[in-house]
Parts: structure tokens; sequence; C-alpha cells
């Protein structure tokens, strides 16, 4: 296969950074966001993303095994990695994962520049329901997690309930964000997929939360990656309408981008206090700024969230392939990440799993 790295167009900083291999797909998208999904065990039951089966199968690899696949996206170029599931706080062994994941930052170059060769450090990252974070919090920290995203699909106990199926966690997960805040996780992201019908009603609520507790609240958009066929567009609650109504609780302000990848279009109230993101996915497609791959908790790539198929770079190890054969077959692949994907186009077909298996 001929080089992409030939067509590839670099930003200046990077040209002069000299920036070894980038990783790229076949569109010229930088490739820097990796989200590894631990474990596929959840405690929940959201209604959006589980069908209450009980005795599925689950699949965790040992803790080494996701160090060696991340540590070789993190050498081609990988800068940002998030831990997900599942969830993630159920998986033993975590808070040592973390602190080998965060010693990557310079494990590679004795000069202290970092494996990306971009010269930013690796940022670590990690998304949970929050029902055990309290408890975790500070272990994470110490190990050298930066960020924490929760998801919180209620500000409400009883709507809360009624999302995850599980009793009494509600003040948990308050809990958990406090003490994220406290230990220095901040500023929390709290993140809230909206479902007519269940939580459209919170979204002022959602509003005075951010404001109150200092956290970033960001709506999503549903998407279909339940387990079972429950997704309707109607079911959707989308960036305009969030928009309307938060505009009516009090004038928004529209904040600039951190990033061109980043998916949230950021919102402060007029009065500055509070920030809200939108992500839209389904009525605003990012796909043309995507700098994502996931790993799934059996150790294969997937390329996107709607992906037919995903990619067994565990098996790749397994085969007992070095770890110049695991960076190729790994750039090989993201050479076929999707343009795209089709969410409520005609023929759209459901991706080949689930988000409680891929990971969010
Ligand atoms: N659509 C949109 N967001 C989802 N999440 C889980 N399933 C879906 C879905 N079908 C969210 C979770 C979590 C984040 C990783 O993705 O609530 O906050």
């Amino acid at each position: 296969m001929r080089s992409h790295r030939e067509t590839a167009v670099l930003e200046p900083e990077e040209q002069a950074l000299q920036v070894p291999e980038r990783l790229r797909d076949k569109f010229g998208r930088a490739i820097t966001d990796l989200r590894v999904s631990v474990t596929d065990r959840c405690n929940y039951k959201c209604v959006y993303c589980r069908t209450g089966n009980e005795g599925a199968q689950y699949t965790e690899l040992a803790s080494e095994d996701y160090l060696r696949m991340v540590r070789a996206f993190v050498s081609l170029g990988v800068e940002k990695v998030r831990l997900t599931g599942g969830e993630p706080l159920l998986r033993s062994g975590l808070i040592e994962m973390v602190r080998e994941l965060a010693e990557m930052r310079t494990a590679f170059l004795p000069d202290g520049t970092f494996a990306n060769g971009n010269g930013r450090p690796l940022d670590l990252a990690l998304t949970t329901n929050g029902h055990l974070l309290e408890g975790l919090a500070q272990p994470l920290k110490d190990s050298g997690l930066n960020r924490i995203t929760v998801s919180m699909d209620a500000v409400d106990a009883e709507t809360f309930t009624a999302i995850t199926r599980v009793p009494r966690s509600h003040e948990r997960v308050l809990a958990g964000i406090r003490k994220a805040q406290a230990v220095g996780l901040g500023p929390v992201k709290v993140n809230c997929v909206l479902l007519r019908g269940f939580n459209d009603g919170q979204i002022e609520q959602f509003a005075e939360f951010s404001r109150r507790e200092g956290v970033i609240v960001r709506f999503i958009e549903w998407m279909p990656l339940e387990e079972g066929r429950s997704w309707k567009r109607e079911s959707v609650v989308s960036m305009d309408e969030i928009v309307e109504r938060l505009n009516a609780y009090r004038p928004l302000v529209e904040l600039a981008p951190h990033a061109a990848s980043e998916t949230a279009k950021r919102f402060t109230f007029s009065d500055g206090l509070g920030e809200i993101g939108i992500i839209a996915p389904v009525s605003r497609p990012f796909c043309g700024h995507c700098s994502r791959v996931r790993l799934t908790s059996d150790g294969k790539i997937r390329t996107c969230l709607f992906s037919q198929s995903d990619h067994d770079l565990y098996g790749e190890m397994l085969r007992g392939g070095t770890d110049e054969e695991v960076s190729a077959y790994i750039r090989m692949i993201l050479m076929r990440k999707e343009a795209r994907h089709h969410i409520g186009e005609p023929g759209f077909e459901k991706p080949s799993r689930s988000m409680v298996h891929i990971g969010g």
C-alpha cells in the first residue's frame, strides 16, 4: 500500500517537530484519540442502552494486554486515552492500570519528550456512571488520571432511577461527582443522553446543576447503539431544541471550540456562570473531524461507533506479532476508517455491536 504520508497535509508546527509517522486515515484525519473499554460489565441497565437481559457473556482481557495495545497506539501518535466500559470502575486492577498508563507519558523516550512525538503529554481520562466513584476518585487522581466524565441522565432522583433501573444510586453519583471535583479531577464533565418522554423535562435543571456545582454539562443526542431496537428519531432531542430551551431559561453565549475535532458545541450563559456542551451526532454529524478509534474489551479495534465489523488486534498479539507488526496492523486498519456514519438515512444498518460492548 502506498504510504498516505505523501499526501497528508501537515500543520506547520507539526512539520517543525518532525513528527515521525503521524497516525492518519485515508481521508487525512489525524487519529489522536483512543477509547479503551476495560470491561463490558455494567451495573446499570439504562433504558436507552440495555435490554435488561441477564446472563449475557462478558469479556475482559488482562491489564497487560490492554496496556500493550495502548502502548502501540501511543507510540503511533495517540494523544488522548479515555478508559470506558461497560462501567470501568467495576474493573479489578484499574488503579494499577491507570498508574501504568500515566507512566507511559515519559516511558518511551529517554530525553523526556513524549511518546507521541508531538511534545504534548498524554491526556488520560475516564468515563464512569459514578456509582463507585466516591471511593475511587482519590486513588484515581493519585495514580495519574487527569480528567473524569460522569454519565448522569437526570438531576431529579426519581427520573434518574427510571432511566438507570437501579435504585438508590443517584445520591452516590452526586457524592462521586463532588468528590472528584474536591480531589482535583475537575472540572468534571457530566454527560446526559436526552430521551423524549423520560428526561427531556430536565434540561433547565441540568443548566442549574452546571451553575451550582461547577460542572460542565453535556447533552448528547441519542444514537442507535442500544442492545435492542428501541431507537426512533422522534425520541431524539435535537441540538436545536436544546438550545431553544436553554435560551428561554437564560440567554446562551457560544464559546469557541478548544480544537477542530471537538465534538461538543460549547456554551455558557450571559452571566458567564455554568458551561453546557451539546453533542449532536444525529442532527449535525462531525465525522469529517473525527479523531477517534476504539478498542473493545475483547481487544478489537473499532474505527467507527457504527462499523459493521471490528478488527482483532488482540488476535494479532496472540499470534505472536512483534511490536512492529502490531503497529503495522493498527496503521493498516486505520486506513479503513469509515468516511462517516449513516444514522437516519434509508438503509441504515445497526452497528455490529451495542454501546455497552464498544465503550463510549
Ligand atoms: N447514544 C448517545 N450516547 C450514549 N451513551 C451511551 N449510549 C448512548 C447512545 N445510544 C453515552 C453514555 C456515556 C457516553 C460515553 O455515551 O451515557 O455518557
